[in-house]
């Protein structure tokens, strides 16, 4: 047993969708949720500058003595995870696979559609993931990057006009390819589809509404089953005391305060989030400065 908390890290609000999860599996743990939302979106930048902000974050994690850090990003699940493991010996935890896993089992069809950020998408990290699990079976991976949704979703316009226009849009760029090759009847559709970014799950209600036959995947809920199975594994488990807590204990740090995350939180984790605290993760003595040649 370890009352030590969880250390949970995005680059901004999307890891509240895993932090979501393990809450509803775990609420009686502690937590130490970390938003970079000074550096916030990680996917349209480069491998290494996500694999900094990665170990950064993980640093800060480490200095408030967690016991499992959490991964909640796919950006850097997909490009910087050993960045997070190296150094580290306590367990980590990322989004990849436990997705991947879900939407083999899940599919009827055997398409599956995964949408991600530019990086996540880039790496085809989920492509690798889905085929090593599809044993016997013949699995097709249709994948598209949506970077617009992130900065909606920072945004708070979770079921904006804009955002559902923008997902439309997207959604029928994702799908052309699979009708194409099938001749889209159902037998042959896209019947799951993979939320490959974290930021995605607060856009859960609308893209339902936009997919109602798709089985959306969220991968928090499998990652945060993994979480538990590793604490289990390591009989780190919280001690539950009396049945259970009033408020869930959450610490959450961000690396710049936005006037939108605690409203969105509330809103999206049903609770009352009253402090934020800023954090300072990238002191430049952390960060050696280097020479990069510009591609052209
Ligand atoms: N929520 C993260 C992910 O799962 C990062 C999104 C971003 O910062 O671009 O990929």
């Amino acid at each position: 047993m370890s009352n030590r908390p969880i250390g949970v890290f995005d680059s901004g609000i999307g890891g509240l969708s895993v932090l979501r999860e393990l809450l509803r599996l775990m609420p009686d743990e502690s937590y130490i949720y970390l938003g970079d939302s000074a550096r916030v979106p990680y996917g349209n930048k480069s491998v290494e500058t996500v694999r900094l902000f990665a170990s950064q974050c993980t640093q800060f994690l480490l200095s408030q003595d967690v016991k499992l850090v959490v991964v909640a990003c796919n950006t850097v699940s997909a490009v910087a995870l050993d960045a997070v493991q190296q150094a580290i010996s306590i367990p980590v935890i990322e989004m990849i696979e436990p997705a991947a896993a879900a939407a083999v089992e899940r599919t009827v069809t055997g398409n599956i559609g995964v949408i991600g950020t530019r990086a996540t998408v880039g790496s085809r990290a989920y492509n690798v993931a889905i085929h090593r699990l599809q044993n016997e079976r013949e699995i097709n991976v249709y994948s598209l990057a949506c970077p617009l949704f992130v900065p909606l979703v920072e945004e708070g316009w979770l079921d904006h006009p804009a955002t559902r226009a923008i997902a439309q849009e997207y959604l029928n760029e994702l799908f052309r390819p699979c009708a194409a090759a099938t001749g889209d009847d159902a037998e042959t559709r896209i019947d799951t589809l993979v939320l490959g970014c974290t930021h995605y799950p607060l856009l859960k209600p609308l893209l339902r509404s936009l997919l109602p036959n798709v089985h959306l995947i969220d991968c928090g809920t499998y990652a945060a089953q993994v979480a538990y199975a590793a604490l289990q594994q390591e009989e780190t488990l919280a001690f539950s005391g009396e049945k259970s807590t009033l408020q869930p204990k959450v610490r959450f740090c961000l690396t710049d305060i936005l006037p939108n995350f605690a409203p969105i939180a509330e809103r999206f984790l049903n609770f009352s989030v009253d402090d934020v605290e800023r954090v300072v993760i990238d002191h430049p003595l952390l960060a050696p400065e280097r020479k990069v040649r510009l591609e052209r």
